[in-house]
């Protein structure tokens, strides 16, 4: 006490810190006062207004929910069951669900976010893998969050993206792991639509990275945060994860996210699932729950109930359900069309180079192929704000504006090419 001079702060030596990734991008188009300006940063569904979409599944179901006489308790310390169930039954399906429930460790956490840094707490705690393997082309916040929650665990690139054929790096991402991976490592997989290259691994593909996770005897987390968003249908975009869940001996665990698919963002809705060996006993996922609730306590005690309330009447109304269905269909088909609408603008244009990886890259996001300099140009030039790796969001683009981004994306390739 005392020794802290009355006009300094004992925290003059904190370093300030830039917003990163996509915050920048967004804070940089805020303040662009152009009417060009176009927002291909964004994480999240926008309608063909530019608009935050209410999805009328999520309308009807706080319609139902009678709001007023809502009340405000707290929810058990591992999450409201009436959610975790169904959210649990999404992600494995009706005829897998009953077979693999008593083997699973389900909580609610704090949306997708929440169950990436709850799982990585609990392996270093539990397991203590050596390397935690993250695809070299990942979500911003994977390395992030395992540098921050799991520090003893080294965080390693296998390959992904091939940047000349804007594809799936499939040998690569095999042969690194064949070679280097240690028996015992933990591996993170995007369950569909990657993040953010929009490429996923074939059905043939996904088969034999499961048999090399179980070679290996890797922890997979799969991280599945669009489930609805690659095909629209939530069991095919569900498939990864439950061809991994027929080998009975791969243990993984599921961080699910209704941010996107619910339109959700805010509401922070999301569980986390750990699926055991089917020869281990059910007092195992007890165990693990009891361990994963012990990690939440610590950190924010329960998750939030409100969007997880409004998640459950969706999931557990047949008829709410149904319209979700619509709705997927309806995101998807939207992005879809954008897709091919900047496609067919570029194949107009005669922009040099193949574009089809637009329309054949899945989800809500597309790795153009655009240089971190081509970048600079669309953003200085043409007021258009993308990611430096060359990653837009195609929610972003609309009838009003693809013709202006596929222009701008036209100049800046001649202008290399010159
Ligand atoms: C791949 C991936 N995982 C997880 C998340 C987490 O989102 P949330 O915390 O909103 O569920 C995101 C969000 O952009 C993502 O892209």
């Amino acid at each position: 006490m005392g020794s802290i001079p009355a006009t300094r702060s004992r925290f003059e030596a904190v370093e300030h810190k830039p917003l990163g990734g996509p915050f920048k991008i967004e804070a940089a188009y805020r303040s662009d006062t152009s009417e060009d300006k176009v927002n291909l940063g964004i994480g999240a569904y926008r309608d063909d207004a530019g608009q935050p979409w209410l999805l009328p599944s999520v309308a009807e179901a706080k319609k139902r929910m009678d709001l007023p006489s809502c009340t405000h308790e707290y929810s058990p310390l591992h999450g409201i069951d009436a959610f975790i169930e169904p959210a649990r039954r999404l992600v494995f399906g009706a005829e897998l669900d009953p077979e693999i429930a008593p083997f699973v460790a389900s909580m609610q956490t704090v949306s997708g976010t929440g169950a990436n840094s709850i799982i990585a707490k609990f392996l270093a705690r539990w397991i203590q893998p050596q390397q935690i393997w993250l695809p070299a082309q990942t979500w911003d916040n994977h390395p992030h969050i395992w540098r921050q929650n799991a520090p003893a665990i080294q965080v390693r690139d296998y390959p992904y993206y091939d940047q000349k054929t804007c594809s799936l790096d499939f040998a690569g991402l095999m042969a690194t792991l064949e070679r280097d991976a240690k028996e015992g490592d933990a591996i993170l997989l995007h369950a569909c639509a990657h993040n953010p290259t929009g490429i996923d691994p074939t059905e043939d593909q996904w088969k034999d990275i499961a048999l090399l996770c179980e070679k290996k005897r890797m922890f997979v987390v799969f991280d599945s945060a669009y489930q609805g968003f690659a095909f629209g249908n939530l069991d095919k975009d569900a498939w990864s994860i439950r061809h991994f869940a027929t080998h009975p001996d791969l243990e993984f665990a599921v961080c699910q996210s209704f941010s996107k698919n619910l339109g959700l963002y805010g509401e922070r809705v999301g569980a986390l699932h750990i699926v055991t060996s089917r020869n281990a006993a059910p007092s195992v996922a007890l165990a693990i729950r009891s361990q994963l609730v012990e990690i939440h306590r610590g950190e924010v005690s329960i998750a939030p109930a409100f969007g997880a309330r409004v998640a459950t009447t969706v999931l557990t109304s047949e008829e709410i359900f149904s319209q979700w269905l619509e709705d997927l269909v309806f995101m998807s088909g939207r992005i879809k069309a954008m897709r091919q609408a900047l496609f067919d603008e570029l194949v107009a244009l005669g922009t040099p180079g193949s574009w089809k990886h637009v329309v054949d890259q899945t989800g809500m996001f597309s790795y153009t192929g655009l240089s971190t300099d081509q970048v600079a140009v669309m953003q200085e030039k043409f007021h258009i704000y993308m990611l430096p790796t060359g990653r837009i969001s195609i929610c972003g683009l609309r009838d009003a504006n693809v013709k202006y981004v596929a222009r701008a994306i036209d100049s800046v390739v001649r202008e290399g090419k010159a």
